[in-house]
């Protein structure tokens, strides 16, 4: 009986690791140490700027943003622009005025613009939205440890192409090791080069794609280092409670505790 549990268990195992494996095998994610992780993290204010850049003179011409303020960019702990370049920023994107009803230029006060023109998603939460871990055998457990992946994923995407091509029902499709089944329609939208970084950084491929992948985890969640601060206050808040608990406890049991019963 036993045994036939046993078995039974080990096969189990056997068949969904493999199943876990076949799925992520086609899928190549790589690790990026960015500044945000861990515990202290904190975002790049430099390379969320870079990422700005990149996304307005790439990605927006595709991708909308539409869940993030214009004016965040200004926000301690983000990009850090100044308001009145904020301001000036403002301008390029059109957005339709809620009141009035009509197209005019954008303030720090809307939204990036919604961009679904080309059918590409939204990418404001889309750092947030895909997970670059899944292993070992599709357990999650290196999630614990890496963090989810999801910028790490934007970076292996937009390196991730072969340049192979094909043609499906009159799209091109183009082929990807990172884009689950291999085949994205997005065609390789960076190259070396593709931005001109005003303090002369490094713009090969690589480190683009890291830029906005770092700009895009701000964008979807612009509070992180808040969080990672209260959470660490909360834990020393916590370690002083539990040791003055500790001592009251000692104490109102000393009289008893000590004595031994006859
Ligand atoms: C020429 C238009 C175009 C440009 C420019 C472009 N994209 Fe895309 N993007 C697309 C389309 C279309 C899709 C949907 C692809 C699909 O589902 O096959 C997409 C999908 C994506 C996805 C989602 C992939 C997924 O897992 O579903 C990400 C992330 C992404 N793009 C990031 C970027 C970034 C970052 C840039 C700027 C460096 C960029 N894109 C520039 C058209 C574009």
């Amino acid at each position: 009986m036993f045994r036939k549990i046993a078995l039974t268990a080990v096969s189990v195992l056997v068949l969904s690791g493999g199943v876990a494996l076949a799925e992520t095998a086609e899928q190549h994610i790589e690790d990026v140490a960015f500044a945000h992780e861990g515990p202290f993290g904190a975002f790049d204010q430099f390379q969320l700027q870079r990422g700005l850049q990149v996304f307005t003179e790439v990605c927006a011409d595709c991708h909308g943003l539409k869940y993030v303020p214009i004016r965040t960019l200004s926000d301690a702990g983000g990009p850090g622009i100044p308001e009145d370049q904020v301001r000036a920023y403002a301008k390029q994107y059109f957005v339709i005025d809620k009141e009035t009803g009509e197209e005019r230029e954008a303030k720090p006060t809307d939204n990036f613009p919604a961009n679904t023109g080309a059918g590409a998603p939204d990418l404001s939460l889309m750092a947030k939205s895909r997970a670059g871990f899944h292993g070992p055998y599709g357990t999650g457990i290196n999630q614990m440890f890496r963090g989810m992946g999801g910028p790490e994923y934007i970076v292996s995407l937009l390196t991730g192409y072969t340049g192979e091509t094909k043609e499906e029902f009159g799209t091109t499709l183009y082929e990807n090791h990172a884009f689950p089944g291999g085949w994205i329609q997005m065609s390789p939208p960076i190259e070396d080069g593709t931005v001109e970084y005003a303090d002369g950084h490094d713009n090969s491929v690589h480190h683009i794609a890291e830029d906005v992948a770092s700009f895009l985890m701000w964008a979807a969640e612009p509070n992180m280092m808040a969080r990672k601060q209260a959470g660490f206050v909360s834990v020393i808040f916590l370690l002083i409670l539990s040791t003055l608990l500790y001592l009251t406890n000692k104490r109102i049991w000393a009289g008893i505790k000590g004595k031994k019963t006859a």
